[in-house]
């Protein structure tokens, strides 16, 4: 008889993997996955409420997507970048189309990471100013701009690039002022004014910002925050860079997130759902006016890479692309997900462990609390990589067939755009048995 191969611990034994600690892991092998669903090795289904890493937008095993992908693959799969091809042109063209604003001119780079290193870049060649404003609560990526960015628990095991300063985070539900809204005035926004005040405007290159805050724990702006930042930003001549890598293409009900408040930023990043996470893809698109700078003599873009422009990549995002168009995906997630926040709000009713509800399309946090006077967390920034509740929370989620991400102390649920009612019921009803666990520890 053949041998069974154990491929988890060869994995653990050969191959590194991403924030954790190495002997704490102990994953489910994935064999295959079509639609809203994945399958392990033994064959047992789940339904995949967070979209993998929030990426897996079209679900899985999209037909259109795999023939564009053979049949790029067939003709063509890599030129060095020097070159054009019809792929990167065409998909350049579309980007500009489907983004809001006179958005117009796009590189493309492996993944959000690379996507926020290109904004950077972009953002200090064209004003010549190196600071730049982030937020603690946000995630940028793991290279050393992007984690210089980040600031949430992971920048911590990092020294990323300098220059960055931090803003306080838009955060309702545990307002870094202690105010509350709508008396507070928007504080967080304005603050923003008060740093590059103090910092001097004419040294910040840029303001960076996720329009909602993804896997520090979905946190949405209050609708003035937004469209105040882009005016403290055209006010102080300080480009706005929004970080669209997992709000982007659909996730919120809107192309992308910015349109619920009808800002359009100076520098846009996008990945995961721009091929629908089936390869690997980003991009960074400028206004008009960046684009227009670096035609003039003098003004060299200087970054690249060997995969930039990949024909193969942008092949599949063209398809990925005319998916969400075809099936009116965009439209679907608004749907579902006034359906979703609807679901999970009633969880507050039964659950003494849920805190907040918030979120916008398919985008939802259940932020989970031992106590709700004291609004006391479960996990704390310093417990993320620790075993704690939210993590039993989704255990226990997974036993019974949903697979549901957790972050510090926060729930994200948001399935994939071809979502139907019925899988949102399922994964609830999953929901409301697994934070049973949590309930058990509350106050
Ligand atoms: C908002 C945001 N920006 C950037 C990134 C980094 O993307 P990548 O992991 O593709 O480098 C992520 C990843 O989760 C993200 O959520």
């Amino acid at each position: 008889m053949k041998k069974k191969v154990d491929y988890v611990a060869v994995e653990r034994e050969y191959v590194f993997g991403t924030w954790r600690y190495e002997y704490a892991w102990n994953p489910l092998l994935v064999e295959e996955a079509e639609g809203s669903y994945f399958r392990d090795i033994d064959g047992n289904r789940y339904l995949d409420f967070s979209s993998q890493l929030m990426c897996s937008n079209l679900g899985h095993r999209s037909r259109r997507v795999i023939d564009a992908l053979s049949e790029q693959a067939g003709r063509l799969c890599y030129a060095a970048p020097s070159f054009a091809t019809k792929p990167a042109a065409m998909l350049g063209e579309k980007l500009a189309e489907i983004t809001p604003g006179d958005l117009h001119k796009s590189f493309f780079s492996l993944g959000g990471a690379e996507a926020n290193e290109a904004a950077i870049k972009m953002a200090r060649f064209y004003t010549g100013r190196t600071k730049l404003i982030s937020r603690y609560r946000s995630y940028h990526g793991a290279t050393s701009g992007a984690i210089a960015l980040t600031g949430d628990p992971r920048t911590q095991y990092a020294v990323g690039m300098s220059g960055v300063v931090r803003a306080p985070d838009c955060y309702c539900y545990r307002c870094p002022f202690g105010l509350e809204y709508p008396d507070c005035g928007v504080n967080c926004a304005e603050y923003v004014d008060e740093i590059i005040e103090m910092e001097g405007e004419h040294s910040v290159a840029g303001v960076v910002v996720e329009p909602i805050v993804g896997s520090n724990g979905i946190l949405v702006p209050p609708d003035e925050y937004m469209p105040r930042l882009r005016e403290i930003c055209d006010d102080r001549g300080v480009l706005l860079i929004v970080d669209e890598v997992m709000t982007g293409f659909g996730r919120t009900g809107r192309w992308f997130c910015v349109e619920h408040w009808d800002v359009v930023p100076d520098i846009m990043s996008m990945a995961k759902g721009l091929t629908g996470a089936f390869i690997p893809l980003g991009a960074t698109i400028a206004r008009k006016k960046i684009a227009d700078f670096f035609e003039q003599e003098g003004n060299l873009f200087c970054h690249g890479h060997t995969y930039s422009m990949h024909p193969l990549c942008c092949a599949v995002a063209i398809a990925a692309i005319q998916e969400y168009i075809d099936n009116d995906l965009i439209e679907n997630a608004r749907r579902m997900g006034d359906v979703l926040g609807r679901r999970l709000t009633d969880l507050k009713e039964d659950h003494a462990s849920v805190g907040d509800v918030r979120g916008k399309g398919l985008f939802w946090g259940v932020e989970l609390v031992r106590d709700r006077e004291t609004k006391e967390p479960f996990v704390t920034r310093r417990e993320k990589f620790l075993p704690n509740t939210l993590k039993r929370v989704s255990a226990a989620a997974m036993e019974r067939g949903v697979y549901v991400v957790n972050t510090i102390n926060t729930l994200i649920v948001a399935p994939p755009l071809i979502v139907d009612e019925e899988q949102i019921d399922e994964g609830v009803q999953v929901l409301d048995e697994a934070l049973k666990v949590a309930d058990a520890e509350c106050a």
